[in-house]
């Protein structure tokens, strides 16, 4: 079964937008054919995988106003008027760890559709894609190599066998792509909205980064790269031989990016693909991300996979080395920039990210990853550094009960760089510290004014926050 087109946005041209489309289509099937301004692209072939051709269309549409293309002679409108009011849709956690590809489609995909009916009202002009894109989860299923994954996996295994695990994985990554990127909502967006998206865990699999020694072992290696091939060819219209010209590390291993809009920088560490359990990111990660730092636009969006700012987490994380019992959600604090392994680089960031304020930007973290809605502020030097949390667009959310634990633990605030203090703060109109529904996230620019608000599944949209 086919999917597409999906745009991915590369570039703001000053006379133009520069898109890459990708698809999937079968064999057997034509290369898909795009039309814009009255020119016929050609497809590029990235791949093929289970049977699937994985198809590249890069083109271009005139900026600034409501652009047309033709995809395979059905039309589609992008919006690339960025320069004046702009809109932007904000997304994450895409899926469930257990059964979601069995999940009722009109369940998993109820907020996708009310994304896509408020874009059938005003136009959404970029999508942000904040991890968790897909759930990976289950792709170690069904293979003799990767079944016990991670608790039970081989130490050693012929490059016979993994080579089929590599066949197996391909196959299973594509077909968690497939139904997410062909759910209804969803298929519309991805072909009028252009997207940018960073990976979290589940793009991978739960907790990749700090599952220690078994990551190293071939049956790591090879979900590693499978994951990666996945990552760079659906959320990036991509493969390896594109990642210098579209990442910040030219090593590649960290696949951090940015992109400039008029007057707004989009800037997404990678929070995953150098993670140990005792770091975030590598030499080269941050080495990367520091000069990409150089020369943003007056605003920032950055988006940080997991909540940049939050509670005192590390207080959980502690306790709960206490038992045996709750090492799984041990794993889960550990990926939080809050846990006490990640002090020092949690510091680090903090202080860059103040670095640009007291310079004059403005900075907004967006994240998911909590399954909640919240948002948070750093005290900065004239501005407050807003972090906006919203997840999960498909993923349901957790008990009433953890929201209330989280909420609670707020109350204490956190301080890791003096003067600075962190606040976690309720949505606009909203009792609770935490909202317990799914939920997405719309950021709006209007003259020089940025504001935010959420879509509550049952509250529906609190009011506008200003940013
Ligand atoms: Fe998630």
């Amino acid at each position: 079964m086919s999917f597409g087109p999906v745009l991915i946005l590369r570039e703001v041209a000053p006379r133009v937008v520069r898109l890459a489309a990708v698809y999937a289509r079968p064999e057997g099937e034509a290369a898909p054919r795009l039309v814009a301004e009255g020119r016929d692209y050609e497809a590029e072939l990235l791949a093929t995988i289970d049977g699937q051709r994985i198809w590249r269309v890069s083109f271009e549409l005139p900026r600034g106003i409501e652009a047309v293309y033709q995809s395979d002679g059905q039309a589609h409108v992008v919006d690339t008027a960025y320069d004046g009011d702009m809109r932007i849709g904000f997304v994450s956690c895409n899926g469930e760890e257990n059964g979601d590809i069995d999940r009722d489609r009109d369940e998993r995909n109820a907020m996708w559709k009310r994304l896509a009916d408020r874009h059938g009202e005003t136009r959404l002009q970029l999508l942000l894609h904040g991890g968790d894109q897909v759930y990976a989860d289950e792709v170690t299923h069904g293979h003799p190599l990767s079944e016990g994954w991670p608790d039970d996996s081989p130490e050693t295994a012929s490059d016979t066998d993994l080579a089929g695990l590599r066949v197996h994985l391909r196959a299973r990554f594509l077909e968690r792509y497939r139904i997410s990127y062909t759910a209804p909502g969803f298929a519309r967006l991805a072909a009028e909205v252009p997207s940018l998206m960073m990976w979290d865990d589940h793009d991978i699999c739960d907790g990749w980064g700090s599952l220690g020694a078994v990551e190293e072992t071939g049956v790591g290696r090879t979900l590693i790269a499978a994951a990666r091939e996945a990552f760079l060819l659906y959320q990036h219209a991509a493969t390896e031989a594109d990642v210098p010209d579209l990442f910040l590390d030219p090593t590649g291993r960290s696949l951090s990016f940015r992109r400039d809009l008029p007057g707004v920088s989009v800037l997404a560490p990678d929070l995953r693909g150098e993670r140990t359990r005792s770091r975030i990111m590598g030499d080269a990660g941050w080495a990367a991300f520091e000069a990409a730092c150089d020369g943003l636009e007056p605003r920032v969006l950055l988006v940080s996979s997991v909540p940049l700012l939050g509670p005192r987490l590390s207080l959980i994380e502690r306790a709960m080395r206490l038992t045996r019992r709750m090492e799984t959600y041990e794993d889960d604090l550990r990926d939080q920039w809050q846990s006490y392994a990640h002090r020092e680089e949690w510091c680090r960031m903090l202080r860059k990210v103040l670095e640009l304020e007291a310079a004059g930007h403005r900075v907004t973290a967006i994240s998911g990853e909590i399954h909640l809605a919240v948002r948070a502020e750093l005290k900065g030097h004239s501005a407050p550094v807003h972090q906006l949390v919203s997840s999960g667009i498909s993923h349901r959310a957790p008990p009433k009960a953890w929201a209330w634990v989280l909420g609670t633990l707020a109350r204490l605030g956190e301080a890791p760089i003096p003067e600075h203090p962190i606040r976690i703060r309720p949505l606009p109109g909203r009792g609770g510290v935490y909202a317990a529904q799914r939920n997405f996230l719309t950021l709006e620019r209007g003259g020089d004014e940025w504001r935010a608000r959420w879509t509550l599944e049952e509250a529906g949209d609190t009011p506008w926050l200003t940013i």
